[in-house]
This record gives structure tokens, sequence and C-alpha cells, in this order.
């Protein structure tokens, strides 16, 4: 190549000309918008550390979920917040636990909306911890058991995905083998395959109060220096019949998300978790960053990854945005 015939610019050099060019583009459909439930009744909170974020309880979500289908937004992802926790999570897997009665609810009026059940203990144990306790340890094969029990439940509410999120090793095929038994072999398994142990979580803590009250999550999440075991988490999911794969958190992993995309020939779920929303909605705030544009960034860098689907706090405001183009 004669560098002195390089002109990369030409393909820059107009708004129609850079439309026709451009190799990534965002949709609605991509996103995926993150729902905090709450018991109880005319309740909403905006959370502090998320600023457009709210705790709702089921009275305001209907009205919440007309705006949601009315922006084209397709899928819903919920967290419940019990009154109550113990030590077993109990509150996960009741059948009128606050996510499925949320299910039931949105499946009632929008059966068309796809619901995506979070599948996990943290917010229903005291512990605040992902699984069950012994020893001060958190136990594996008998988490299991109780998160294949939220799961049938969530499934048996009506809900058309589980997201299991709790990083037990073999939580896919029992969740699996689960969802078969009980007759639910049509939905399918969206999992938190790759999830590290992050930081970038502690806002969503506040949301769904579910800060561990002792230790942290670093036995069972993984370490953000690691990408090879990024890959044998991936891996081992998708032989256990995941049908969905989830990297978390989005922005400081999207090698992670490229990886996962080149390796697996599945569908790629990146989370653009609230520490991340939350940075950006501070430095908004402070007039220190332009919202819209750092956001559309960052939500088509994750695409340009290779996520398909992105699940973001941002998605009513980056829905908008998309219609007013
Ligand atoms: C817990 C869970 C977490 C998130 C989703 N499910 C965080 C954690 O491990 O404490 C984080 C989401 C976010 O930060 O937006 N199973
Ligand atoms: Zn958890």
């Amino acid at each position: 190549m004669n560098l002195q015939f390089t002109r990369h610019r030409r393909l820059r050099q107009s708004a129609n000309m850079r439309t026709i060019v451009r190799e990534t583009h965002l949709h609605v459909e991509d996103f995926v918008y993150p729902l905090f439930i709450v018991e109880g009744n005319n309740v909403k909170n905006e959370v502090k550390s998320m600023p457009g974020v709210f705790q709702i309880s089921l009275d305001f979500l209907k009205a919440e979920m007309e705006e949601v289908v009315s922006l084209g937004i397709k899928s819903v992802l919920l967290f419940g917040i019990p009154h109550e926790k113990d030590e077993c999570g109990q509150g996960a897997y009741h059948d009128h636990g606050i996510v499925q009665e949320a299910t039931r609810l949105i499946k009632e009026y929008f059966p068309d909306m796809i619901v995506i059940a979070d599948t996990c203990l943290c917010e229903y144990t005291s512990h605040g911890h992902c699984g069950v306790i012994e020893g001060g340890k958190v136990l594996n094969d008998p988490s299991l058991k109780l998160l294949v029990d939220t799961a049938v439940s969530q499934a048996s509410a009506g809900a058309d995905i589980i997201a299991p999120s709790n990083m037990m090793d073999g939580f896919v095929a029992a969740i699996r083998a689960g969802l078969d038994e009980a007759g639910f072999e049509d939905v399918p398994v969206m999992s938190y395959a790759v999830k590290y142990s992050s930081a970038f979580y502690g806002p969503f803590r506040d949301a769904a109060e579910s800060a561990p009250q002792f230790g942290d999550r670093k036995t069972y999440q993984m370490d953000p220096a690691n990408r090879l075991e990024a890959m044998r988490e991936a891996e081992s999911d998708v032989l256990e019949g995941a049908d969905f794969l989830i990297v978390k958190p989005g922005m400081p992993y999207l090698d992670i998300v490229r990886d996962v995309k080149n390796n697996f020939n599945l569908p790629v779920v990146i989370y653009n978790v609230s520490g991340e929303y939350s940075m950006v909605k501070a430095a908004a705030q402070n007039g220190w960053i332009d919202e819209r544009n750092i956001v559309m960034e960052m939500l088509v860098g994750m695409k340009r990854a290779g996520a398909d689907l992105i699940i973001t706090y941002h998605a009513k405001d980056a829905a908008k945005w998309l219609k007013e183009q």
C-alpha cells in the first residue's frame, strides 16, 4: 500500500457517508431493563446511589411497565426485595414471593413482554450471601437445591427466562434438570457465566439490599485479573445447557465479551452494572460529561465488543434517544 494515497477520511466526510459505513448499530431490542420490586404498598424509593432508579412496589409496576412497553423495550430483568430475610432465603422460592408475584402481574397485562427472573438467594438471605452458609462458608451443592426451587417457582409464575447469578458450580445443569423435570423444557437459561467479584456492584447492593453481612463474594465470584478462567466458566455453562451467556460487569471487561463471543456460539449478554451507571450519573449531574453522548458511546462500544444484548439501567433513556435520532 502506498500511504501517499491513503485517505481514511473519505468515508467520514458527511453524516450520511458515516452512516452508510457504520459497522455497529444499537436497537431498542438490544436492551434489557432491570427492575427492583419491593414488598409492600405505595413504595417508590429512588435509590440514593442510582439516580433515576427506583425500588417500586407491585402497585406501581403496571404503570412502570406501560412506560417500558411504550418505549419499545422487549425485556425486563426482575430483582426482588422481600420484607423478611432468613438463613436459607425462603422468600426466593416461595410461590408468592415478590418476583413470582411481579412476574404474574407483568404477564397478565403484557403477555408479550419477556420477563427474565434473576435467580439468586442474596436478596433473601439474612447473611446476604448467594448460597447457604455453614461454619462461615458458602456451601455449593446444598445451595443448588434452593436455586433449583427458585427457578422452578419463577417459571411456574410465568417467567420467560431464568437468569441464575449465584456463581455456584453446576448451577446451570442443576437448574436445567429441575426445569425439565417440572415441565419447563422450553424456558431458556440465561447464565451469569462470567461474573467477576467487583466493586462495581456497590450501588446495586443498596438497591437490592443484598450486601453480604460478613466477608465478601471472592470464594464464588471471579478474580478480575483472570481471563482464561472466564473461558473455563463459559465452557462449563455451555456444556451444562446454557442458552445465553452473561459477562458482568460490562465496561472494564469488554475483552472478555469479545473472547466469549469468539469462542462460543451463543447469544452474549453484557451487564452494564450499577457502579458503571452511578459513575455516569454522578459526573453528568456535576456537568462534567455529556450524559447522552457518553451513554450512547458506551452502549455501542459494548455491542462492538460482541454483546448481542445489554442489561442496562440506561435502557429507558437510551430507548428515548434512539427514537429521537
Ligand atoms: C447478586 C447480583 C449482583 C448483581 C446482580 N445480581 C451483585 C452481587 O453479586 O452482589 C449486580 C448488578 C449490578 O451491580 O447492577 N446475585
Ligand atoms: Zn446473589
